[in-house]
């Protein structure tokens, strides 16, 4: 039988992110079925919160981090490829000055939207400031920090629909806090879980296509499942995040969304015409490294389908499973979320 390995203590300071599809609490098991792995150099190739990703360096491992979502790959920066630079007290003096140029961008576009008028404008006014910080690794985890931040403040963490003002004014402590006080506490969490492990890690941010195979030992995939109904997509629940990781830099909104929703992404995972094509040509593209698939029992195409893609490339293909439930959903779906998880491991 497996026996447990103890989890690095490090990954306790990883700063949990409301994610949909976060592997933040299988983690202890990711970390046993990935000890029994021999490789030094990993990618994570959809990091998400970026929790596995965080495992990996916490494991001693050389890691790389890709996903296409920017605000994914700027909470990778501060704590993935960051080798353990902090937001010093003097930097905060220069961030939380007056509005450097008087930017109101978020104010005019999420007034009466999302949180309250004060929020914008500490956003705005962070923003204004972000150019005086010249170290990318602190631009970085200010940015992780205003995002947890937003999560936080923000009504179940999504940005679906548009805030009530009576929210905030709701008892619980996430909810009362402003976006100020937040971000003061968050700054402190990403500087506590930014570490260096000894190796030069990356963050990239694209398509997982696009990533070099190349010199990577084990590939780490976990992409988004084709959804039963139209309620999977990232962009539309964390748009305003997306947004906010790069000012909004080039935004293209989706049209009459009330919510200011960016436009959505193709990814051939979500499609149940693309996906099954789609694996195949993710196992190719890593056929020389050793492959972990995240999997899901509600995912398409079904277990077999995958472990006999798999196995194109692949010698050996190990099937892990664990029961697991996601925390996403409401009482009415709450079994829809009882799931098996899988790790599919091929060598
Ligand atoms: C299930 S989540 C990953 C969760 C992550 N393992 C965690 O623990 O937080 C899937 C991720 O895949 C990313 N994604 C979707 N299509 C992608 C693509 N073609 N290339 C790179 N990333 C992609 C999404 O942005 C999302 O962050």
């Amino acid at each position: 039988m497996r026996t447990a390995v103890e989890l690095p203590k490090r990954v306790k300071a990883f700063p949990q992110l409301r994610f949909m599809g976060s592997k933040y609490r299988l983690l202890p098991w990711i970390h046993d079925v990935l000890g029994e792995l021999s490789f030094d150099s990993a990618l994570d190739g959809f990091s998400g919160s970026g929790s596995v990703a965080y495992l990996l360096k916490s494991m001693g491992k050389q890691v790389t981090a890709n996903d296409r979502l920017r605000f994914s790959h700027e909470i990778a920066t501060a704590i993935v490829e960051n080798p353990g630079v902090v937001v010093a007290p003097e930097d905060m003096e220069l961030l939380l000055r007056a509005n450097a140029d008087k930017r109101d961008f978020i104010q005019r576009t999420f007034r009466g939207i999302f949180f309250e008028e004060a929020d914008l404008a500490f956003l705005d006014l962070v923003w204004s400031n972000l150019p005086a910080l010249d170290d990318p690794y602190k631009r970085a985890l200010t940015l992780a920090a205003l995002i947890r931040s937003s999560v936080k403040r923000q009504p179940r963490g999504v940005f679906t629909v548009a805030g009530d003002p009576e929210h905030y004014k709701d008892g619980r402590r996430d909810l009362r806090l402003s976006l100020r006080e937040h971000f003061v506490e968050q700054v402190d969490t990403y500087n506590l879980a930014a570490f260096d492990n000894g190796r030069a890690n990356h963050a990239f941010h694209g398509d997982v296509f696009d990533v070099d195979p190349k010199g990577i030992d084990l590939v780490y995939l976990d992409p988004p499942y084709v959804p039963r109904a139209d309620d999977n997509c990232y962009v539309k629940r964390y748009h305003f995040l997306e947004g906010l990781a790069t000012y909004w830099e080039g935004a293209e909104f989706t049209e009459r969304s009330r919510v200011k929703k960016l436009k959505k992404p193709y990814t051939p995972f979500s499609y149940r015409r693309d996906a099954t094509d789609a694996f195949d040509r993710l196992f190719r593209q890593f056929a020389d490294s050793i492959i972990v698939l995240s999997y899901s029992s509600n995912g398409f195409p079904d277990l077999s389908t995958l472990v006999s893609l798999m196995g194109r490339y692949k010698k050996v293909v190990e099937v892990q499973g664990r029961d697991h439930r996601y925390h996403f959903g409401t009482h009415a779906n709450v079994e829809r979320n009882q799931v098996t998880e899988y790790l599919i491991v091929g060598q």
